[in-house]
């Protein structure tokens, strides 16, 4: 007799197998990067691990910077991948996630992502995702833009990116720092297709 996921999945029928539960869960990586606003990937990262399987990668700076604005990523139900290894399953485009988000992006690895430069396992994975037309949100965060940046920016939405600039709204009357946070988080989760309650949406005002 089966039971839950199998009932509708009879290991005899498609093969998966009760392990095999958290196949059916969406899969995501997040990059994280030396710029400013670590505190967008750690609510992004507690947002994804509560449904999806989730990898994280962080970059050296964005180690630092993460410590020096007070943000922790440690603790969390998800992968840890060193930055430098490209061996990962995720480096390679027969691995089937369903999409990135590097957050903060910092104009470095914008560049890196614009122009192919995949020499670490954030850049790599983005490369992937742009050559296998997966979903990749890259969340810059520099001001202001100089040609090169706006340039990078266009050459990687030209790829397939989505370019997503850490630029919270004010339209729901933030009251909190995390309130400007869940703004920018979530446009990124509508844009990831995952479902939630973080931000009011806008329902229009006057008659
Ligand atoms: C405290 C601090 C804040 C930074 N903030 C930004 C930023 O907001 N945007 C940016 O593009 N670079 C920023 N940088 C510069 C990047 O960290 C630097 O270009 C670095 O090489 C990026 O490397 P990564 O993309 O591999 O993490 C900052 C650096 C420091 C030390």
């Amino acid at each position: 007799m089966n039971s839950g996921i199998n009932s509708f999945y009879p290991e005899s029928d498609i093969g998966i197998t009760r392990e095999d539960e958290d196949i059916m869960k969406k899969e995501f990586v997040i990059g994280v990067t030396g710029a400013s606003g670590a505190c967008y990937a750690r609510r992004l990262l507690e947002v994804l691990c509560q449904d999806a399987k989730v990898h994280i990668i962080i970059s050296e700076v964005a180690e630092q910077i993460a410590a020096h604005e007070g943000v922790s990523f440690e603790g969390f139900n998800a992968t840890y991948h060193a930055i430098n290894r490209i061996a990962a399953p995720i480096a390679s485009g027969s691995n089937r996630f369903d999409g990135m988000v590097v957050i903060p992006c910092s104009a470095k690895t914008l560049a890196a992502i614009a122009n192919g430069y995949a020499d670490n396992l954030i850049t790599r994975t983005a490369d992937v995702c742009l050559k296998e037309d997966r979903t990749c949100i890259l969340v810059t965060r520099e001001t202001p833009l100089s040609k090169v940046h706006l340039r990078n920016m266009l050459t990687a939405e030209d790829a397939g990116a989505t370019i997503m600039p850490a630029c919270p709204g004010f339209y729901n009357n933030p009251e909190t720092i995390n309130d400007l946070v869940d703004m920018v988080v979530a446009r990124v989760l509508d844009h990831l297709g995952v479902e939630h309650t973080l931000a009011e949406r806008w329902g229009g005002y006057g008659a």
